[in-house]
This record gives structure tokens, sequence and C-alpha cells, in this order.
């Protein structure tokens, strides 16, 4: 409960790079992640380059704000298990239940990044206001895989508030609907 309460999106950080060391225990903080199945969908790309955060963030509705992390982790998850056809398009109109299921997966071991940051003092962000068309090429991303979200990570250079959330009352629904 404590890094569940801590957490929160920062949008503007320090100029202090991740360790390394903290790096690779927010990438096993999501290896441990519970998946359908055990699938395990998910794919991580680390991305420190200036210019590589630039273009991401470009074409994440130019999002300026994201830069200023020095670390981010590409979210991607793999679904080429279940595609037949390594052609086929897959983006945010896909039907397929099965990719539903990777994505399901996937974001959930980025939750798991954005909490084991928490707990290692980091601040992050989710972002997710981006195109597959438009992020693939920049990361060169098969289209056989779904960019789930980008985790903005670093030291906090903000402190927000706490944002609202529902009530209880609002949200839980007894026995049934
Ligand atoms: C799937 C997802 C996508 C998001 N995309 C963005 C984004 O593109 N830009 C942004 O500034 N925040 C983004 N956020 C952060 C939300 O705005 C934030 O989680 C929400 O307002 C609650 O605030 P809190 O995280 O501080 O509790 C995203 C969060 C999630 C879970």
């Amino acid at each position: 409960m404590e890094q569940i309460k801590m957490r929160r999106s920062i949008r503007k950080y320090l100029d202090k790079p991740v360790e390394d060391e903290k790096i690779i225990q927010l990438l096993e903080s999501a290896r441990l992640a519970p998946s359908g199945s055990n699938t395990q969908p998910w794919h991580f790309i680390i991305v420190k380059s200036e210019l590589i955060k630039q273009k991401l963030a470009k074409v994440a509705h130019d999002q300026k704000w994201m830069i200023s992390a020095p670390l981010f982790i590409v979210c991607v998850a793999d679904i080429s298990s279940i595609m037949e056809n390594d052609q086929i398009i897959l983006d945010e109109h896909s039907p397929q239940g099965e990719v539903k299921r990777m994505i399901r997966d996937t974001a959930i071991a980025t939750e798991h990044i954005l909490l084991e940051a928490t707990h290692l003092g980091l601040g992050t962000c989710w972002v997710a206001w981006f195109t597959q068309e438009e992020i693939r090429p920049i990361l060169h991303i098969p289209l056989n895989k779904f960019v789930v979200g980008i985790v903005t990570i670093g030291y906090a250079a903000e402190m927000p508030t706490a944002r609202p959330r529902k009530s209880l009352e609002e949200i839980i629904h007894y026995e049934n609907w």
C-alpha cells in the first residue's frame, strides 16, 4: 500500500541518471508479473539516447516534458505466438481477443515497473498517447508487436498532490452488477 499510495505521475525530472542496478531491478519487477497461462508476452526497450527520446516525445503528441526524463522503458507486447501471419496489421483498432490478453498482461508488468520505481525513490509516468503506426518505425518494432506504453523514469523534480479517485461506493458491486 505504501508505494501504491505514494506513486504519482511525474512530468518533471532532475538532470540525474538512473543507476544501472535500479534499471535492472525495475526490469526484474516486470519479469515477475503474472500473465494469462504464464505466457509472459512482454518485451522492454531501454531508451537513454536524447535523439530517440526526442523522437518518441514527438510522436506522443509532442509532450516535451517527457524529454527531461533520463530513461524511457518502452513496454511492448509480443503477440507473434498467436499470429499466423506476420503481416497482419495490429493497431489500436484490432478486434482480436488474444491480442487484448497480451496487451493486458504487458500492462500488468508495466505497472510493476511503476510501483517498483516508487519503491526505489524514482518518479515515473506512463505515456500511451501515440499510435502504433508512428512509434514502431522509431524503434524498429515489427508489426507483430504492440507498444503498450512508454514509461518515463527519473528522479522527480516535482511533488504533485494526489489526483482524485472515485470512492469505493462508486466502483464496488456486491454479488452482482
Ligand atoms: C495507460 C495510461 C496512459 C497514460 N498516458 C499519459 C500520457 O500520454 N501523458 C501524460 O501526461 N500522462 C499519461 N498518463 C498518466 C495519467 O494521466 C495519470 O495516471 C492519471 O491522471 C492519474 O494521476 P496519477 O498517476 O498521478 O495518480 C497515462 C496513464 C495511463 C495508465
